[in-house]
């Protein structure tokens, strides 16, 4: 019964399995999250929309599955991912309703009874694709915004032979849709100068801190991914300045969806999806776990940084510190050999002039099995190694890298969530990395220091360890 590896403060579905968040939206104060389910196995398919809320972002109350496929309907192989909407009071869904052999097609459904029971709509699919004189490999996932009196929509999609892109509808109604045009030129492929791209799916646009943000996730492309776009919006064109991936742990990011809470903030949560074989999944009996929920900010130098939402500094339990230390590189600096698997950990480092300085987690006594995290002062970058993070030679090894270019005496400064599979990195408040670790000790759970070629000084490092939150 004992799962090492099923996370405590995440949210996860009781069983089977979770892809996308979808459809987040804050109503009446209060939280929900849906997402893509399958509840009868812990692999993809028959895709629900499972929901949860909550009041807090931190504990999640299950609720009934919003959405299941109908076996005459346009959604027969699946609810896809899409958004919530308030229209004029009424919580609206619009998702993909996938049939295989057609592109996914936007259908709707409403509550009426506070999100707890939703009613899809009678004239489901409200269109089918693609527009006309466009060849598309793909369209799908939705996010919507009000425009003048009516709705904006945007689609994700690949043109054949062109490029992935976004394609904008409006509606007056939410019903009754018209094609306007690609958001942004479709020819822009080399925005993330990867030409495997084909589709992006899951966009979500929204203003932020004076700008516009696009948050896709590219699709083809090895590892798969989420990108975010930052630009003006104006015309009804999107014109991006600045193209950046979200999260460095590529596709254990994926997906990602925001919403603006009532406290105003643009809250996004992204899938982590496992790193492990089908097999693996199997026997778990679970697959799939969501980010912490993370604020979006731009950064004065136009940066898009993910934090985690202030809230999570709730679940802070037992509490110790390290301050002031040598890191000789000559040997490692163990600090608890019993740290533990669900914590928080916010640490500042002062590397020396030249090698490499970071901490060691999930560490078994012997130092077997560990998650190496380097900063490497030459390269500029921050460095998660999974060679030596399982000793189960059937899950993801490779390492994650992230540019970290620090400026003259800055030190580097780590926020750190461990929480049993599950790793979320924050540095210095502009890069995050997200991954998926399996030990398989139940004594790797130390916590190390450690300087390669030269010492380095560890100013603080404080540790929390993360009350579970069911
Ligand atoms: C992204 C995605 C979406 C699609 C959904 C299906 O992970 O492929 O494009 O709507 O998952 O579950």
């Amino acid at each position: 019964m004992d799962d090492l590896q099923r996370p405590a403060y995440h949210f996860l579905p009781p069983a089977n399995w979770m892809n996308d968040p979808n459809g987040l939206i804050q109503w009446d104060g209060r939280y929900h999250l849906f997402y893509q389910y399958n509840p009868y196995a812990p692999v993809h398919g028959q895709i629900h929309w499972g929901h949860a809320s909550s009041l807090d972002l931190l504990h999640w109350q299950h609720e009934p599955i919003a959405l299941a496929p109908d076996a005459a309907g346009p959604d027969a192989g699946g609810c896809w991912s899409g958004c919530a909407v308030d229209a004029g009071g009424v919580p609206t869904l619009i998702y993909s309703g996938h049939l295989p052999g057609r592109l996914e097609a936007a259908c709707l459904a409403t509550s009426h009874d506070g999100l707890q029971s939703w009613q899809k709509h009678a004239a489901n699919p409200l269109f089918v694709g693609p527009p006309p004189g466009l060849e598309l490999e793909a369209m799908r996932d939705h996010t919507l915004w009000r425009e003048g009196e009516g709705w904006a929509m945007l689609m994700g999609c690949g043109v054949r032979g062109v490029g992935p892109t976004v394609l904008c509808f409006h509606s007056p109604d939410l019903r009754s849709w018209h094609y306007r045009g690609p958001l942004l030129d479709p020819a822009k492929t080399d925005l993330f100068a990867d030409p495997a791209v084909t589709v992006w799916e899951c966009p979500d646009f929204f203003a932020l801190d004076g700008q516009h943000v696009l948050l896709l996730s590219l699709w083809g492309g090895e590892p798969r991914r989420s990108a975010a776009l930052v630009g003006s919006y104006s015309a009804e064109r999107f014109t991006p300045s600045h193209a950046q991936q979200l999260d460095y742990g590529a596709i254990y990011f994926y997906a990602p969806q925001s919403f603006r809470d009532q406290l105003g903030r643009r809250i996004v949560f992204g899938w982590a999806m496992e790193g492990r074989s089908l097999a693996a999944q199997q026997a778990a009996g679970w697959a799939g776990v969501m980010s912490l929920p993370r604020e979006l900010r731009l950064t004065t130098d136009g940066q898009l940084a993910m934090l985690p939402v202030e809230e999570v500094t709730r679940l802070r339990g037992k509490h110790c510190a390290w301050r002031d230390l040598v890191i000789s590189e000559a040997e490692l600096l163990v600090l608890d050999e019993e740290a533990g698997a669900l914590l928080e950990l916010e640490l500042e480092l002062q590397p020396g002039p030249l090698g490499g300085v970071g901490l060691s987690l999930r560490r078994s006594p012997d130092g077997l099995e560990a998650t190496h995290i380097r900063y490497e002062v030459a390269a500029g970058q921050l460095v998660v190694e999974r060679a030596q993070a399982s000793l189960d030679e059937t899950v993801e090894h490779t390492a994650h890298y992230a540019p970290l270019p620090l400026a003259p005496g800055e030190p580097l400064r780590l926020r750190i969530f461990v929480d049993r599979s599950i790793l979320e990195i924050f540095a210095n408040e502009r890069v995050a990395l997200t991954t998926r670790i399996y030990p398989t000790r139940s004594d790797s759970l130390g916590l190390a220091l450690f300087a390669e070629q030269a010492a380095a000084r560890l100013t603080t490092l404080e540790l929390w360890q993360i009350r579970p939150i069911w």
